[in-house]
């Protein structure tokens, strides 16, 4: 091929990427309402941060508006994000509620990607994990993200506060005894681990740390009914009825009393 139109292959193939990484942006944008189109500080964070979650415009923003809110009532804690993956939608948490200043932010995530599902965790999800259903620490090799890329976002693009934030790297069921025991009042729990054993440890080890009027979202609970099933037992385990308010599809949240 002649030299000319190799630099023209390239020239697509850039421009291609380009066009890839804006079609992306479409699914976070074209939800976008008149109030966020008048806030740049939003249109930024959420340019910066779209590549780094795989959630879309309403749980993204249900966790932003969070934090704001959090901020605004004085609610006393750290933000902790369970499942985190690139750390995306941690990082619109972080930087809503003031970029680290006076808040720890805690990142757990096996930065392995997803173990294997359990029998609770039903059919669907048996056949997303290639018909692994053992419910074993053992990667899947889906929704696989690094250490770096959640440091990236955090730190380079958003230059939040590298003192303020905790990243727990491991299983959860490894991890959460040992850092739950070292942890403050949390503000906001976000848990976005899709399995049910994965929902159910965070809820056994973190849910009474998080302050009163503080939040939980429970990104899976529609869409998965292994997490779906995890909550239920938990609040039936102890007696509660809360007010689980419907984000989408598949998140919900609820204020803690
Ligand atoms: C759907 S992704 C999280 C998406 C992320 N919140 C975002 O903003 O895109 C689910 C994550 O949960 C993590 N995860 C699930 N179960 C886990 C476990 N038992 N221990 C550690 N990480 C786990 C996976 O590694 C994966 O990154």
């Amino acid at each position: 091929m002649p030299p000319g139109q190799y630099s023209t292959i390239r020239e697509f193939l850039k421009k291609s990427a380009i066009l890839v990484k804006v079609v992306k942006k479409i699914r976070i944008f074209r939800h976008f309402r008149w109030s966020d189109w008048r806030d740049g500080r939003k249109i930024r964070l959420f340019w910066l941060v779209e590549p780094y979650t795989t959630v879309g415009y309403d749980r993204l923003n249900n966790a932003y508006e969070l934090a704001v809110r959090v901020e605004k009532e004085k609610i006393p804690g750290d933000l902790v994000e369970c499942g985190t993956w690139k750390g995306g939608c941690a990082a619109a948490m972080a930087y809503a509620a003031g970029r680290g200043e006076g808040r720890k932010v805690w990142l757990f995530d096996s930065f392995e990607g997803l173990p294997e599902p359990g029998e609770a965790d039903g059919l669907l999800a048996k056949e997303f994990a290639a018909d692994r259903n053992t419910g074993k620490l053992k990667p899947i090799n889906e929704c696989v993200a690094s250490v770096r890329d959640a440091e990236e976002i955090f730190f380079d693009k958003l230059k939040i506060k590298r003192d303020s934030v905790k990243i727990e790297k491991g299983w959860l069921q490894d991890t959460l005894p040992a850092a739950s025991a070292n942890m403050g009042p949390i503000a906001i729990l976000r848990l976005d681990v899709d399995w049910y054993e994965s929902t159910k440890i965070c809820l056994d080890h973190l849910y009474d740390k998080v302050a009163p009027g503080g939040y939980v979202i429970f990104d899976d609970y529609g869409h998965w009914p292994g997490c779906r099933l995890a909550v239920q037992e938990f609040f039936k385990k102890r007696n509660i009825d809360p007010d689980l308010k419907v984000i989408d599809y598949t998140g919900r949240y609820m204020k803690k009393n």
